[in-house]
Order: C-alpha cells, then structure tokens, then sequence
C-alpha cells in the first residue's frame, strides 16, 4: 500500500505549539515510530503552510496513491479549494484531526472537507493518524 500523509499549516510547530492541546512529541519523531511499526507500508510525508502547495500535492499523488490521510489544520474551516481538489482526484481522503474540533471554538466545527473524505478521525491525539493508516490497510 502507497500511503502519504498531508498535514496543513501551523503542524510544523507540533512539539512546541500549544503543547496542552497538542502534544510535546515532534511530527518528525511520530513519523520515525509509525514508519517502523508499519514498515510493510510505504508512507510519505508533506507538510506545508501554503494552501496552493497542499492543492498541488493533492493533484500529485491523487490519481496514483492507494490513501491520503490529511490533516489540514485551520483550512479545514475556509478551503473550498482543497475541498473541490478532494472531489476532482481518485485516490480516498481520510481527514484526521489531532484535537476534538466538536470541544471547541465554533469555527471549528465547520469543515470543507468531511463532505468529500471518505471517513474523519479526530480527537484521538496523534493516535489519529495511526488510526487512519488502519483503515486503509
Ligand atoms: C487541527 C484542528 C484545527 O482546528 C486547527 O486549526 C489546527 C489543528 C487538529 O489537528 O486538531 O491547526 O487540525
């Protein structure tokens, strides 16, 4: 299985941004932990805080992937691009998010992408992204 993970702006900082929400362990060295637990999966990684970067990666791997999982952080609750870019590839979107959006502000609750994902994982920490390379296998 071709799997990749897509995480949107700001998860850059994961380990140092807002860790009571978050989390203190690196993106980096959660991805070092999955990839060795699931080594018979190929998993990549991008990671981006422009919009048009994480469209443009969408396209890239849309038509050939087995899975995105994507995480697109405070896009989530403004993007109808990436939203549309979901609908206009072939490869299943499962959007993960690391906190529970439903437990906080308003803005949150709304998202352009869960219309067009196959399925969504939120609220289960990192553990979210772990969750949904399960369901693809
Ligand atoms: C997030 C939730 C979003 O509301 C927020 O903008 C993020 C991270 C999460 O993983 O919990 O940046 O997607």
């Amino acid at each position: 299985k071709k799997l990749i993970i897509i995480n949107g702006p700001n998860l850059n900082l994961l380990g140092k941004r807002e860790p009571a929400i978050y989390g203190s362990l690196t993106f980096t060295e959660f991805l070092d932990t999955i990839k060795s637990k699931y080594s018979n999966v190929h998993i990549d990684y991008f990671q981006s805080n422009i919009e048009g970067e994480l469209i443009d990666k969408l396209h890239e791997v849309g038509f050939s992937y087995d899975g995105i999982i994507l995480n697109a952080a405070a896009y989530t609750h403004t993007s109808i691009g990436l939203g549309d870019a979901i609908k206009g590839i072939e490869t299943p979107v499962v959007e993960v998010h690391i906190s529970n959006t439903f437990g906080r502000e308003e803005f949150r609750h709304q998202s352009y992408i869960s219309p067009n994902a196959k399925g969504v994982i939120l609220g289960f920490g990192l553990q979210s992204y772990e969750l949904a390379i399960q369901s693809f296998l």
